[in-house]
This record gives structure tokens, C-alpha cells and sequence, in this order.
């Protein structure tokens, strides 16, 4: 049976300090301990001054904490920089890299990308890779060489073994704050290729354990149908992540 595990990620970019941080935990953690969840594993990824917050305040429950994003180098004179090592020293499981503002606005490639993944796997804790097309992309019909590229750039010399340490997510570019998300059929379509991709490139275990999230526009009045796709294995949330009420609806479509 198919027993792939759900995330239900929120992505919180450069919003919520301190504070919030702890508001938005202080109401959502005794509510998750209310349900059983099973196969469904809720996240959020603060900024990188509130993961020891966050990783508090989440202590002992099943809200699990990601960074945005790491560096490729493992330490020295990096003005800025947070090594995979500093991360895995809080304690921290999850790292998102390859996230299309990275690409966007610092010049990220996929070789950054597949760097960023080794470090991170050196260090133990859990890459979540996006990947996805721009607006022009798609509608030049290049969408499937896009992704293919993607996959093997970024993973190139990757060793996946279980499928479970690495997470993948989808995100259109175009659907990413705009309101716009893909069509469950246009996501499952995409996600159905990478599932392929991943069978072929490295096993039948691997593309079946492996979750394979969309993100781009999810709110909880459009989260169900996306996860009624076969390969969709849950969502990586932005905006609708950032209220306490929308992100426990969302966890709980999600069960
Ligand atoms: O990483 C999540 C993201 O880029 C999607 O953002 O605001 O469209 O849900 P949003």
C-alpha cells in the first residue's frame, strides 16, 4: 500500500519575527497535539534568526522546522552565510534549497543547488529541493525539458537510496504569490513526470517513497484537489502558511 508521507509545509520567506514566531507556535502546537496524525507531517520554515525559537517551541510535538536555505561553503570568511554544520548544530532536520526567489534574485543555478543538497546531507539533515518552470518557459512548450534538466542538474551524483531523504517540491513560477495556481491536472502531469524521471534515474522504491510536494498559490479552499492527484504528496505553502487558522485547516485536509 501506498504509504508516502504528507507534508503540509509553510514556507515563511522573510515574514513573522520573534514574536509572531512564538504566537503563531503558542496557538498552533497545543491544536496539533490534538490530532493523530499519522502520515501527515506538519513544517514551517521561519527565518534563519527564529529556527531556535521555533525548534523550542515546537519541542516534543509533531511541527517539524526547515531552514530556507544554506550555504555551500562549511565555514570561513562568508559574510552572511550559515553553514549546513551551524544548522545541524540546533538540531534542525529539514533545509529548503533551489527556491525560485534564490534562483530569481541570487543568481542560484541547479550546480549551486546540488552543492547546497551534499552539504546538507554531510550534515543530516533533510533536503527540500524546488524546482520548476517560469510563465515564458511553459508557454514555449519547454516546461518538460526544464524540469528534466532540474532534476538531473541538481541531483546530479546524488545517492538516494530510501527515497526519504530528500523531499522534492513543484512550484510553477508563475503560480508562486500570484494567485494562480497550476491546475490539479497541469501539477499532476508534472509531478507524474518526476515520478518517472525518479524511477528510471534511480529505483522503483526510491520514486514510490519519495514526496513529491506542489507549491504555488495552495490556500486551504484548493489544497484538497491538488492532494486527490496521485503523485501529489502535499503542499509547500507561502502566504496561506503565515495565519495560525489557515495552516491547521490545511494540516488537517492534509490528514
Ligand atoms: O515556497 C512556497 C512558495 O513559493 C509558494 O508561495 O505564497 O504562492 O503559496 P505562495
Amino acid at each position: 500500500m501506498l504509504m508516502r508521507k504528507i507534508y503540509i509545509a509553510g514556507n515563511w520567506k522573510m515574514n513573522k519575527g520573534l514574536q509572531e514566531t512564538k504566537n503563531f507556535l503558542e496557538t498552533v502546537i497545543p491544536e496539533l497535539n490534538k490530532l493523530k496524525l499519522e502520515n501527515v507531517i506538519p513544517l514551517i520554515a521561519p527565518a534563519y534568526p527564529f529556527l531556535e525559537e521555533a525548534l523550542k517551541g515546537s519541542y516534543g510535538s509533531c511541527m517539524q522546522v526547515s531552514a530556507q536555505d544554506v550555504s555551500v561553503h562549511s565555514e570561513g570568511a562568508y559574510t552572511g552565510e550559515v553553514s549546513a554544520g551551524m544548522l545541524a548544530s540546533l538540531g534542525l532536520k529539514y533545509c529548503i534549497v533551489g527556491h525560485s526567489e534564490r534562483r530569481q534574485y541570487h543568481n542560484e543555478t541547479d550546480a549551486t543547488v546540488n552543492a547546497k543538497i551534499l552539504k546538507l546531507f554531510e550534515n543530516h539533515i533533510t533536503p527540500l529541493v524546488c524546482i520548476g518552470e517560469t510563465l515564458q518557459q511553459r508557454e514555449e512548450g519547454k516546461t518538460e525539458n526544464v524540469i528534466l534538466s532540474q532534476l538531473s542538474g541538481c541531483l546530479k551524483n546524488i545517492k538516494l537510496l530510501s527515497g526519504e531523504e530528500i523531499i522534492l517540491a513543484y512550484e510553477p513560477v508563475w503560480a508562486i504569490g500570484t494567485g494562480k495556481t497550476a491546475t490539479p491536472s497541469q501539477a499532476q502531469e508534472v509531478h507524474n513526470l518526476i515520478r518517472n524521471w525518479l524511477k528510471s534515474n534511480y529505483s522503483d522504491k526510491v520514486a514510490e517513497k519519495l514526496s513529491l510536494l506542489y507549491g504555488g498559490s495552495i490556500k486551504p479552499g484548493n489544497l484538497q484537489e491538488l492532494l486527490d492527484c496521485e503523485d501529489i504528496d502535499g503542499g509547500l505553502i507561502g502566504g496561506a502558511s503565515l495565519k495560525e487558522e489557515d495552516f491547521l485547516e490545511m494540516v488537517q485536509i492534509g490528514r
